[in-house]
């Protein structure tokens, strides 16, 4: 997806559009290069914890969420032991376990079930052997949320084999006001991955987190230290100062994706060729075309200068994702201009 050309109406992006240092408001004498200690910044893990709602020794400071994906994959798993991951899903995932060895299984999000998590199913996918669930909340790219029981349920089938549960909330950010509803507080054997990215469009931070146990949480850290060693003290410092002003950011980010939100239901629901379920929250809208292959469409939908992602991404090869965190006037264009060009790719 980053090699795609760029174009000038950009649906392709899944975060909140990405904010400027003057918008952080940063004086130059806030920073510093060096200062960290062993395990990261502690007012930086104070106020992610705090956020969280957890003890700070539940949280370890990642590189992103891609980062603190694969510590704790690498620290829930060995080479040789059954995975079980989410289908259609973000495919990085799937290439962390493949690099780290898993056996890798997969469990079904089916579009007849609003892409959620059949228990059953999941119940028939476990084996003895099954070390860990791996899961999007909300998923990427349908934006579906696996709500609070079912998540409950599925931390309950996890642990009757010993399994844990792996959630990626990079999305969930976006469900304002439930900061310390994440999967990590429904017990133990969750471990919850994400960052300042998608949400506040602080991409360029880099700052992630995983929520995991605290003797887990030690595990990763000194797994973290054979990835980058020491962490990155300026954007300790920048992130320190963006997690004070959340709450502003979070509005400026709301309001953005908000009145795309509006728009896209709006422009869908009158369009005939179209299926697609623009959910409350979230950063993306999965679009269905009236035939495949999404890739064909996205080579079309550069002649009326729009990028969108293929759904090849997300083994979901005839969807395309449209992102919600851009300038809304491009947002409106550029949507209307994919609805064309479904109107010419037929089907
Ligand atoms: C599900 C999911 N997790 C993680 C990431 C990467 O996030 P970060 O920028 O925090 O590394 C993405 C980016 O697209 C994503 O879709």
């Amino acid at each position: 997806l980053k090699h795609q050309p760029s174009a000038r109406f950009d649906l392709s992006s899944s975060g909140v559009q990405r904010i400027g240092l003057g918008e952080l408001g940063v004086k130059i004498d806030e920073l510093e290069l060096s200062g960290s200690s062993a395990y990261g910044d502690e007012e930086l893990l104070g106020l992610i914890a705090a956020r969280a709602g957890v003890p700070s020794e539940c949280v370890v400071l990642s590189m992103g969420t891609t980062l603190a994906n694969h510590v704790a994959m690498a620290a829930l798993f060995d080479a040789g032991d059954e995975v079980l991951i989410e289908q259609p899903t973000y495919d990085p995932l799937i290439y962390t376990a493949r690099l780290l060895g898993a056996e890798i299984r997969r469990l079904p999000r089916r579009e007849e079930n609003g892409f959620g998590v059949d228990l059953d199913e999941l119940r028939r996918a476990m084996t003895p052997r099954t070390r860990a669930i791996v899961l999007c909340n909300l998923h990427n790219p349908t934006s579906a949320r696996i709500g609070e029981e079912e998540l409950r349920a599925i931390g309950e089938i996890a642990a009757g084999v010993g399994a844990r549960v792996l959630v990626d909330e990079v999305y969930r950010e976006t469900v304002w006001g439930e900061e310390k509803r994440h999967a990590f507080s429904l017990g133990g054997n969750f471990v919850v991955t994400s960052s300042l990215t998608k949400a506040f469009g602080l991409g360029g931070l880099r700052c992630g987190w995983i929520l995991a146990e605290p003797e887990l949480a030690g595990r990763m850290r000194r797994m973290q230290e054979l990835y980058h060693g020491d962490h990155v003290y300026m954007a300790e410092r920048l992130s320190i100062i963006a997690l004070r002003s959340l709450a502003s950011l979070e509005s400026r980010a709301r309001r953005r994706l908000d009145a795309n939100r509006d728009c896209a239901a709006e422009m869908l629901a009158a369009h005939s060729k179209v299926r697609a379920k623009v959910y409350e929250f979230g950063t993306t809208v999965a679009l269905r075309l009236p035939r495949s292959s999404a890739d064909e469409f996205c080579k079309l939908l550069s002649r009326y200068e729009v990028a969108a992602a293929s759904g090849a991404y997300f083994e979901m090869p005839q969807y395309i994702r449209i992102g919600l965190g851009g300038e809304p006037e491009l947002f409106r264009e550029g949507l209307a201009r994919i609805l064309q060009a479904l109107d010419e790719f037929g089907g």
